[in-house]
């Protein structure tokens, strides 16, 4: 039992499994997508949000709810892929949700370099719900430690840490071919949603987890402290997690 208690606002839910936290998200995402109004999602990729996207994808071969209103904006890129490449996280997004709903591939955006994409999203009408998930070292997006509450969508180095991971699980262990670079909506950009789910599942993320729940101010080592400043965000994570609420 831990002698500490939460001091932020964020709101932390624990799952029997990941499957069970995916679909209370993929709900809660869905409850604004039946509206049928204009909506703008903000999207993460990595292996977190892949069931997430399964149940929101079983839910469109069951409803046939259209997606044709809703924007999404992806947090984050690689730099240096070539278009089309698998592991572009474009790629990835049409393989695990775009490809399989009715949404307007036109309606999709990603981070690009020259391109003012915080502005874009705020001439926009700004994200309605953000997805993330979180690394290890608690990076948001690809916020990396370091990354200042200010910061906007802009060109990151990747940490070692962070390419060593993402080689393990999307470039097949060669850490040669994970971009050393990538293009990343900044902490000030995630903050302006107007509500955020963090997904957190597995071991890995044990450490990242004590962490968030512990925090009391924002740490700039330690990213994912941002969301303190944030009235309206909901940690969903599972029983491969240690921490107890
Ligand atoms: C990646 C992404 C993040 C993601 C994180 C965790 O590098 N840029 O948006 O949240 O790392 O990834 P995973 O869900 O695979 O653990």
């Amino acid at each position: 039992m831990s002698l500490f208690k939460k001091k932020s606002k964020i709101k932390f839910k624990k799952f029997e499994s990941s499957i069970e936290a995916s679909e209370y998200v993929a709900i809660e995402v869905l409850n604004e997508v039946k509206k049928g109004k204009k909506i703008n999602l903000g999207l993460a990729t990595g292996s977190t949000p892949i069931l997430l996207y399964n149940a929101l994808v079983s839910d469109y071969e069951e409803t046939r709810t259209p997606w044709k209103n809703v924007s999404t904006y992806n947090l984050d890129e690689y730099l240096n892929l070539p278009e089309g490449h698998p592991q572009t996280y474009k790629e990835f997004m049409k393989k695990h949700l775009f490809s399989h709903i009715d949404i307007n591939l036109d309606n999709t955006h990603f981070p690009k370099v020259n391109e003012n994409y915080d502005s874009l999203i705020q001439l926009n009408g700004g994200i309605d719900i953000q997805i993330l998930g979180i690394g290890t070292n608690g990076h948001i997006g690809f916020n990396e430690p370091g990354s200042l509450l200010k910061s906007i969508t802009r060109v990151v180095d990747l940490t070692q840490e962070t390419i060593d991971v993402n080689a393990k699980q999307f470039f097949a262990g060669n850490k040669d071919l994970v971009p050393k670079q990538a293009i990343s909506m900044g902490l000030e950009s995630i903050l302006n949603a107007k509500k955020i789910y963090l997904l957190a599942f597995g071991y890995s993320k044990n450490e990242a987890m004590e962490k968030l729940y512990h925090a009391e101010k924002f740490d700039v080592n330690f990213p994912a402290s941002a969301l303190l400043q944030h009235n309206d965000v909901t940690v969903v994570f599972d029983n491969g997690t240690e921490l107890d609420i």
